[in-house]
């Protein structure tokens, strides 16, 4: 049954009931409306209580029917308004979530209890739509508009102590919430109910209003870069403040009409759902995640506490795991300890403001420099310079010091994992667990299985990352894995074009227009260009190493752009150094202005190199740029890296800052259409053959062979593929 009811001191208590989320499908509409309908008419009922069963009141609308038919029956906002013109008070007992249309669904309610903690809020956002159940109509007029556009327009999860404090609920309670909230039902049997009917309520306003929508109108573009979502919710809410509620609904009706189509909910409802596929994780061997069982991580250790170190420890530490951390030496220690306690207070501070209490304190975390401590431990993360002598000495250590069965991890950014494993007692308990910058905020972990690695160590290692709020994606063992393996080929287009005739922010401006968080060359800045100039050294691409008489522009017969080695040899490091591809306002100072340095410095590269700068128009940059990342996409499957379209994507979208409103890379790909991406790689590689990364992958080729079919279909093609693991 979707929707059940029984009868508490003369309080009907209509429960949902559809797992795992409580998610508002057609059949538990159809079951409120007759439980509904069935309490309003019983005589014996005085009240009504509605709850959701499991723990959960209920994460909204249901987001896999919104592109089948099942959205055209009863709709939530009808059973909304039926709920608030109720002449029996009903109130909505809120556990676990009450996202989305399951706010919504309380919002129409008279009452709203909430548990302690359960979180409330309006997503939809994050999913590319708005509220459309009234939440963008009764929200405003409930907590007024400033409050209500955080809510909405940021999609994010309120918990209820904040949830009361702004007023979105009226109780929060420690103990068993349905009992609570019969408790105030029957009380408040028999009072006007008319104040607790948001919809004929007005929304607080002030003279300022107006331009206060449009501020967060104009901030909301900035941010969302191209989103259209977070706009079309601030519309709705400027509806609900200038017209009456009926009006707002009709606008709100219009709003999500015309987001949906723009297609940027189908791509980001394709992200949502790619992030929960990721974890369900299978093996060649038969091994999956429903069949291979974690082992549990009591205590873990962190060796380096450095950028990426510090920020694993908090993230340890903020999932109540007891974590020792160890340093090389009593210097790197201290000023180690010191990061993670402000980290820490940080993450601290953040709970605080909203009515949380921290759990994790610098007491959790032993700060050491003695590896015997780690003796015991379930499980290492490593997070040592990136360098393969010193990470295998480490790991033969470790294979030394810790229990048999301890899992060690490696945070190496794209070193050999079998490499590592092969030093230690135990290869099969090595796995790489690669956190991004910063570690304690950053969400995607990508956890890379070595040739030896057991089962046992991925679940338990996809597991972890679960524990750690992380959206984790398995992939295999290859140089770089997946992520930074992409980024070969888009950040050497990026420097082709500054060859070619552009300048650093014409090409970071068209990628941050698409949606991107940052183009490729404030990206580089950031992350310090001397991270790539060191292992181009190492791989003889730079430096030294490269054999005498080699032309500047080419290694080993193809193109090579020698541009960033160039920046590294006079310090321009990018952002840390105050300078790189822009200028800063001090070393490690955050506001990237265009530098006439570099601009000069590109003009006379051109002429010592005799290229005749060319116009290069947006629309190029951007397939240019795109295009090599797809095209590494469409390898990196055919290799059988990552096991599928989705897991690229769940690793761009959260680790690279490729706009969710676009899907993804290969979700784009797929948007733009196999053959057309085919064709513009052909062009471009049949003009640019010494350029080996846009030559159009195998399985690009296969897949417009059989005439492009759509992308939940990719797998089955890359299935046929050998797979080279
Ligand atoms: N519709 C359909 N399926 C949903 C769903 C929803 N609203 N919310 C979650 N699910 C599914 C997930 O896909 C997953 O399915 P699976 O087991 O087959 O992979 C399962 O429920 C469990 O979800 P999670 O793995 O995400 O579980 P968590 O416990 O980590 O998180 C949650 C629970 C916080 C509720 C999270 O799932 C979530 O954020 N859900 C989406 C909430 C949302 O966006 N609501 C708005 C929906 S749109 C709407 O209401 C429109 C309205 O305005 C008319
Ligand atoms: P870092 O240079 O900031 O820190 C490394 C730390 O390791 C230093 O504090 C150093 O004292 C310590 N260390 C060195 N030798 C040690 C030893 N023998 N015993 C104990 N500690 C020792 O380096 P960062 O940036 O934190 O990188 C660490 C690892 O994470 C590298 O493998 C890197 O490739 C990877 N990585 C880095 C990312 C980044 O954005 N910085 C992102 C993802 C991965």
């Amino acid at each position: 049954m979707a929707a059940t009811r029984r009868l508490s001191h003369s309080v009907a208590v209509i429960t949902i009931n559809n797992p795992p989320v409580n998610a508002l499908s057609s059949s538990v509409r159809h079951g409120l409306v007759k439980e509904f309908g069935e309490a309003s008419k019983d005589p014996s009922v005085k009240a009504i209580v509605l709850s959701g069963a499991s723990g959960k009141f209920s994460a909204g609308a249901d987001i896999r029917e919104f592109s089948t038919s099942a959205m055209k029956t009863v709709s939530l906002e009808d059973i909304n308004a039926t709920i608030e013109a109720s002449r029996k008070p009903v109130v909505a007992a809120i556990e676990g979530v009450a996202l989305g249309g399951g706010l919504e669904l309380a919002l129409a309610c008279h009452y709203r209890v909430a548990n302690a903690q359960s979180r409330v809020g309006l997503p939809e956002v994050l999913i590319g739509i708005l509220p459309a159940a009234g939440g963008t109509q009764r929200l405003p007029r409930l907590i007024g508009v400033p409050a209500a556009l955080d809510v909405i327009v940021r999609g994010r999860h309120v918990p209820a102590t904040e949830a009361l404090q702004l007023g979105i609920v009226d109780e929060v309670v420690q103990g068993n919430v349905v009992d609570a909230a019969v408790q105030l039902a029957r009380k408040v049997v028999g009072r006007d109910l008319d104040k607790r009917r948001l919809s004929i309520n007005h929304v607080p306003s002030n003279p300022n209003m107006e331009y206060f929508l449009d501020t967060a109108v104009e901030k909301a573009k900035k941010q969302f870069r191209g989103a259209q979502a977070p706009i079309a919710c601030i519309e709705a809410v400027r509806a609900s403040v200038q017209k009456p509620y009926h009006h707002g609904i009709e606008k709100e009706r219009q709003l999500f009409l015309s987001l949906w189509a723009t297609g940027q909910p189908q791509a980001q409802q394709y992200a949502f759902f790619s992030e929960r596929n990721v974890g369900k994780w299978t093996h060649p061997s038969g091994g999956r995640w429903d069949n291979v069982k974690p082992k549990p991580v009591r205590t873990a250790a962190v060796i380096g506490l450095g950028t990426m170190g510090r920020g694993i420890v908090t993230s340890l530490a903020k999932a109540n795991i007891p974590v020792i951390a160890l340093e090389q030496d009593a210097q790197q220690l201290e000023t180690g300890k010191k990061a993670v306690n402000a980290l820490l207070e940080r993450e601290a501070e953040k709970l605080v403001k909203q009515g949380l209490t921290p759990a994790a304190t610098l007491a959790s975390v032993c700060f050491t420099l003695d590896f015997a401590e780690l003796s015991a431990v379930d499980l290492v993360i490593e997070a040592v310079y990136e360098n393969m002598k010193l990470k295998k000495e480490i790991f033969s250590k470790l294979s030394s010091v810790c229990k048999p069965d301890a899992f060690l991890c490696t945070n190496t950014s794209g070193l050999d994992i079998d490499e590592i494993a092969s030093v230690t007692n135990h290869p099969d308990l090595v796995i790489g667990t690669h956190f991004f910058s910063p570690a304690n905020i950053m969400r995607l972990l990508e956890v890379v299985r070595g040739h030896q690695t057991s089962l046992t160590t991925i679940a338990t290692a996809m597991n972890l990352g679960k524990i750690l709020g992380k959206v984790a994606v398995l992939v295999g063992n290859c140089p770089l894995f997946v992520g930074n393996r992409l980024l070969g080929p888009y950040l050497e287009q990026a420097n082709y074009l500054l060859e070619d005739g552009c300048y650093p922010e014409d090409v970071d401006k068209v990628l941050e227009d698409f949606g991107f968080a940052m183009g490729p060359f404030r990206m580089m800045d950031l992350a310090g260009l001397d991270v790539g100039w060191r292992s181009r050294m190492e791989k003889g691409l730079t430096g030294n190493k490269v054999p005498p008489g080699t032309p500047a522009r080419q290694r080993q017969g193809y193109r090579y752009s020698p541009l960033p080695d160039m920046l590294c040899e006079i310090g321009r490091y990018g952002q840390k150094a105050g300078k790189g591809w822009y200028q800063y306002e001090k070393p490690g100072g955050r506001f990237a202005q265009p530098d006439p340095w570099v601009k000069d410095f590109l003009q006379k590269y051109r002429e010592t190199h005799q290229i005749r700068p060319r116009p290069v128009n947006p629309e190029l940059i951007l397939e240019r740029c795109l295009y090599a990342l797809i095209n590494e996409g469409f390898r990196v499957l055919e290799d059988g890296i990552a096991s599928g379209p989705e897991d690229i994507d769940v690793i761009y979208n959260n680790g690279y800052g490729f706009p969710k409103h676009r899907g993804g890379i290969m979700y784009h790909a797929s948007t733009l259409g196999v053959a057309k991406v085919l064709d513009v790689l052909d062009t471009y590689y049949r003009e640019n053959p010494d350029v080996p990364s846009m030559k159009p992958a195998f399985l690009l080729k296969k897949l417009a062979a059989v005439g492009g079919p759509p992308l939940k279909e990719w797998r089955t093609q890359v299935g046929s593929l050998v797979n080279k693991l």
